[in-house]
């Protein structure tokens, strides 16, 4: 179940072009649940929005005193980024969800790659903070249109500079050489948060390399953009509790057709990456097309994320 509660703004800061790094505490200033790096953070903004951020200071202690989370300006927003950037003020209260954590670091990994692309960045500041502290090897690759639009690095470089790489696309020209990076030296993992390309082609240069699953880990932007995913198929959908039964068609989420027989359901981001929208299956096979879940978890088959999952056959029973 995700942790809800009201906090406070308590300091908002310009981190580059377009990205804001915002800071959040509690009214009273009691200490927050300890986040681990790769964790999230929901925020419910005006008009109904939720969106997930990423923190910069989840650092695996068991509390802390604030959430400060990375928001860049997508110049796509219906409203979530771009209320922030231009509504959002010190001393306003947001509702928040989480922290949540689909993006954790292996605690084994003890030689680490990070590897972001543009905002991607955030996740891997609190992963870069934590392997400082913890004395475990990193290296990190951070890649932007412009250079403007580099944000942290200045942290980033307080930590261990000679650990930081930058890529610039307008200086630079090509992409970065991923393969290359990848082979440069034995990396027990590889942590990647960035665009669809990028993180294609990491993997396209990972499975050259005949890596393992798992030694390469990444956090998509849309898990719709996740490859390998079957061609959607209608199933028959039972919710036990409320006693309804209805077909989903194939172009028809799960979660729609919770709406749509009027069952009022949390979710927030629609796209599988947030975790908001978990449901109890009872019966039936899931197929799991969210980034949320772990191995282990999925294999299960006892919860999916209605948003985004679907069946895996023609009957499908959810504890709702
Ligand atoms: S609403 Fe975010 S994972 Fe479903």
């Amino acid at each position: 179940m995700t942790t809800r509660r009201e906090l406070v703004v308590h300091a908002v800061r310009a981190m580059a072009r377009d990205v804001l790094a915002v800071e959040l505490r509690a009214g009273d200033g009691a200490p927050l649940p300890g986040a681990a790096p790769g964790a999230h953070l929901d925020l419910h903004l005006p008009g109904g929005l939720v969106r997930s951020y990423s923190l910069v200071d989840a650092l695996g202690a068991p509390t802390q005193a604030a959430y400060t989370v990375g928001i860049a300006r997508d110049a796509a927003s219906r409203g979530g980024s771009a209320w922030v950037h231009d509504q959002l003020r010190v001393g306003q209260a947001l509702r928040v969800a989480g922290p949540r954590n689909a993006f954790a670091l292996e605690p084994a990994h003890r030689k680490v790659l990070l590897v972001a692309g543009g905002i991607g960045i955030t996740p891997l500041v609190a992963m870069a903070r934590h392997c400082h502290a913890a004395g475990i090897d990193w290296q990190l690759l951070a890649c932007a249109r412009t250079a403007s639009r580099l944000a942290f690095i200045d942290e980033l470089r307080a930590l261990d500079a000679s650990r930081v790489q930058l890529h610039v696309d307008e200086v630079q020209g090509a992409a970065p050489d991923l393969g290359a990076l990848l082979a440069a030296r034995d990396w027990q993992g590889v942590y990647a948060c960035g665009p669809a390309p990028m993180l294609d082609a990491l993997t396209r240069a990972a499975q050259a390399a005949g890596w393992p699953e798992g030694r390469l880990r990444m956090e998509r932007f849309r898990a719709a953009e996740a490859a390998g995913a079957a061609p959607a198929a209608g199933f028959e959908l039972v919710l036990r509790r409320s006693d309804k039964t209805t077909r989903v068609e194939p172009q028809e989420s799960v979660l729609a057709a919770l709406e749509r027989l009027g069952v009022d359901h949390p979710w927030s981001c629609r796209e599988g990456l947030c975790g908001s929208c978990e449901a109890p299956v009872l019966e039936g096979t899931v197929d799991h097309r969210d980034t949320v879940l772990g191995p282990a978890e999925r294999a299960a088959h006892d919860r999916m994320l209605v948003c985004v999952s679907r069946c895996g056959g023609p009957r499908l029973v959810l504890d709702l």
